[in-house]
């Protein structure tokens, strides 16, 4: 049996801690996309664990995880996550865990300095993507003009390998001076002979890894990074990551789709929105609709902690937003919501007892709007049309005021809410 795990907004939504808790009964976790652009922050017994690469199942003992085809690998983000593993005792040998898909790219040094120049130099324009700078973005491209190195790549003969790393760095030889590259190649050349050696006995044939674990029944997870909103095709373009982070996504990027064929998809939500790096979202909460929005947005950041896992930067707040949520609903492939984070509103006096949530939009022409548009323009021009909710006591369905919001959710998204999280730990998650 096969479950998919995705965002359904804009990232950073708790899907870390969803895998971690489901990891318990999974035999294998797949990430299937996405690069350590991710962040996934994990909470077990007062001990936090980030991982960018990892999957989040690697706590459970008993969980082997698979770095897929569809991720982009930087093999020296890995070492170093494994090192820490190693050193916090969650494993002795990463071989018995980890295993990495021959056909992943990988992200080499080249790709990582062309996205930060490529930042730099957008800073201040609407190009500007505030991507995490990772070189995820160059590494997808790369793949798709197919002058990309794969894992698989690094076992060619060394006059082959360099044919392909000399065609890849020629390609972006005119974002550097010629001596900056020179070294970019021979700091590149001088890694390989390690990423060959660690590489080695990680790697695998996942189509015939998933295979097995299909045909003797195993339970397989498999892990989203970044969310919804985010996607290349259905989220805000070009405010968004370099990959696909629906739930089709997974029979892509972890190559044995038939195992997803009964598979069910979970879609990790926040009871608010967050967003980090450009790009508009309609309930952002900005201040220009009521004044005092500004500080509930600062209030919420501080108690829910939202502050980029992987950059640090301040993720910027707003509002819950179901005509978004019904739109990754629908686009995700999503069958039932993790709604997480409740807990956190709890206590914020700003917000006086009331929650809102924004179920239409109105244009600048007084047209009334039902579905998410395609234009990433026009975000930021949409006046969320909001409904009030009682704030509740307690993130449990058992509170009555988090249950009309829930009964909300479901009867607008047209999915049940299945997983309510009420704080940051293993164990503060129920099932319904
Ligand atoms: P991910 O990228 O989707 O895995 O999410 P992140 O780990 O980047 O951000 C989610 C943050 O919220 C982490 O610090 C989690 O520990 C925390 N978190 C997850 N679920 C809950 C919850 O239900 N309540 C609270 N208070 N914190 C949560
Ligand atoms: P997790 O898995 C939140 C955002 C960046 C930027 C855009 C493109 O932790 O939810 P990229 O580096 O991917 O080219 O940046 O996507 N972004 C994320 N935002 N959570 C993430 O991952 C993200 N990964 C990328 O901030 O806006
Ligand atoms: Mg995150």
């Amino acid at each position: 049996m096969a479950t998919i795990l995705l965002g359904a907004q804009w990232g950073d939504e708790g899907k870390g801690k969803v895998v971690d808790h489901l990891s318990a009964s999974a035999d294998l976790v797949v990430r299937f996309q996405g690069g350590n652009n991710a962040g996934h922050s994990l909470w077990v017994g007062g001990k936090k664990t980030v991982l960018h690469l990892i999957p989040s199942g690697i706590l459970h003992p008993r969980t082997r995880c698979l770095i897929g085809e569809g991720v982009v690998l930087d093999p020296q983000v890995l070492f170093h996550e494994i090192a820490g593993l190693k050193q916090a005792g969650v494993f002795r040998d990463e071989r018995e865990r980890i295993l990495v898909s021959e056909r992943a790219h990988l992200i080499l040094p080249v790709l990582k300095e062309v996205d930060l120049i490529r930042e730099s130099s957008s800073r201040g324009t609407s190009g500007h993507i505030g991507t995490t700078g990772r070189g995820i973005g160059p590494a997808y491209e790369a793949k798709a003009r197919r002058i990309g190195i794969r894992v698989i790549d690094l076992y060619s003969d060394d006059t082959t390998l360099l044919g392909k790393l000399d065609r890849l760095h020629e390609a972006y030889a005119h974002h550097f001076e010629p001596a900056t590259l020179s070294e970019i190649r021979e700091r590149t050349w001088a890694l390989i002979s390690g990423f060959r050696r660690d590489l080695a006995p990680l790697m695998v044939d996942s189509t015939a890894l998933l295979k097995q674990a299909h045909d003797s029944g195993q339970e397989v997870l498999f892990e989203g990074a970044q969310g919804v909103m985010l996607d290349l095709d259905h989220g805000t373009y070009p405010y968004v990551t370099s990959s696909f982070t629906t739930a089709p996504s997974a029979g892509i990027g972890a190559a044995y789709p038939k195992i997803l064929r009964s598979s069910r998809v979970i879609g990790v939500a926040k009871v608010y929105l967050t967003r980090v790096g450009s790009g508009d979202f309609p309930t952002e909460m900005r201040g220009d609709h009521d004044p005092d929005e500004v500080r509930i947005g600062e209030s919420i950041r501080k108690a829910g902690g939202e502050f980029g896992a992987t950059t640090g930067r301040p993720r910027r707040i707003g509002w819950q937003d179901l005509v978004a949520l019904r739109h990754a609903v629908e686009v995700g492939g999503i069958d039932e919501i993790a709604l997480m984070k409740g807990d956190v509103l709890c206590g914020i006096e700003e917000l006086q007892g009331v929650f809102k949530v924004a179920t239409a939009y109105e244009t600048p022409d007084g047209l009334r709007m039902d579905r998410f548009p395609a234009r990433a323009e026009e975000l930021s021009r949409l006046k969320p049309l909001y409904e009030t909710f009682p704030l509740w006591k307690h993130a449990h369905p058992d509170d009555p005021a988090f249950a009309t919001l829930m009964s909300r959710i479901e009867h607008f998204t047209g999915v049940p809410v299945r997983f309510v999280g009420f704080g940051p730990e293993r164990e503060q998650i129920l099932e319904r």
